[in-house]
């Protein structure tokens, strides 16, 4: 399956929950090609980090930028169980490229007021790539969920109810676990000491979101 996590909005999380949800499809036996679709590159220095630290990466890593991520990546994907994207933080080609090759697209919200304006601009590249991805499956999540407080919830009820992108009920809080992992070249589900309400929220959204 082709996966894209995408958000014109930048900082919600969309580098960390790729490269996770690759490491977690990884361990869970899939074959995987984790694609940086974005110019900043943090997928591709993440990859590179964790070659050096744990000496290998399990996953193939590429870069790709504008319509080379939907010709290169239509090409790539029947050699792979699953193919996961991470795309930049703002309306890019690569965004809409990405849009136009994916199965399934996940798009992360922090539990912010201004973070939820974004679904409606979000909505409209969905709509405009399913001219030529009609089977395009769409879905926002919740991202950086606070510990306690009404934000989450409040959210959750701003984004759901959208024609074109559906609530995914599988909200990652925001836990140290995450950039921890990321220190060392790591998955939170790969960490000897496992936080396992990162694992088990990981976990679920992995499973969500390749069944849905
Ligand atoms: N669930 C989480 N818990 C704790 N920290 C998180 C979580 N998700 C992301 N972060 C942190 O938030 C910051 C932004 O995350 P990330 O770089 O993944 O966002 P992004 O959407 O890819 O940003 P950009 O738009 O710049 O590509 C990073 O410091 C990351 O470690
Ligand atoms: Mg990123």
């Amino acid at each position: 399956m082709i996966l894209a996590v995408a958000q014109t909005k930048g900082g919600v999380g969309k580098t960390t929950l790729a490269v996770n949800i690759a490491i977690e499809r990884l361990r869970l036996g899939h074959d995987v090609l984790l694609v940086d679709a974005d110019d900043q590159r943090t997928a591709s220095d993440f990859t590179a980090l964790r070659q050096d630290l744990t000496g290998s990466t399990g996953y193939t890593a590429i870069e790709l930028s504008g319509a080379a991520v939907r010709a290169q990546v239509l090409k790539l994907a029947p050699k792979y169980d699953d193919v996961v994207i991470d795309v930049g933080g703002r309306d890019t080609a690569s965004l809409r490229a990405a849009l136009t090759v994916a199965d399934v697209v996940l798009a992360p919200f922090m539990p912010r007021t201004f973070d939820v304006w974004t679904l409606g601009k979000m909505a409209e590249l969905v709509a405009e790539a399913r001219i030529y991805n009609e089977g395009l499956r769409a879905y926002a999540v919740l991202n950086l969920c606070d510990p306690m407080g009404g934000d989450n919830m409040a959210a959750a009820e701003a984004l759901k109810g959208n024609p074109e992108i559906l609530y995914l009920n599988a909200p990652v809080g925001r836990r140290k676990a995450f950039p921890n992992a990321a220190a060392v070249g790591k998955g939170v589900v790969e960490m000897e000491r496992r936080d396992s309400k990162a694992c088990g929220e990981l976990s679920y959204l992995v499973a969500k979101a390749f069944t849905a």
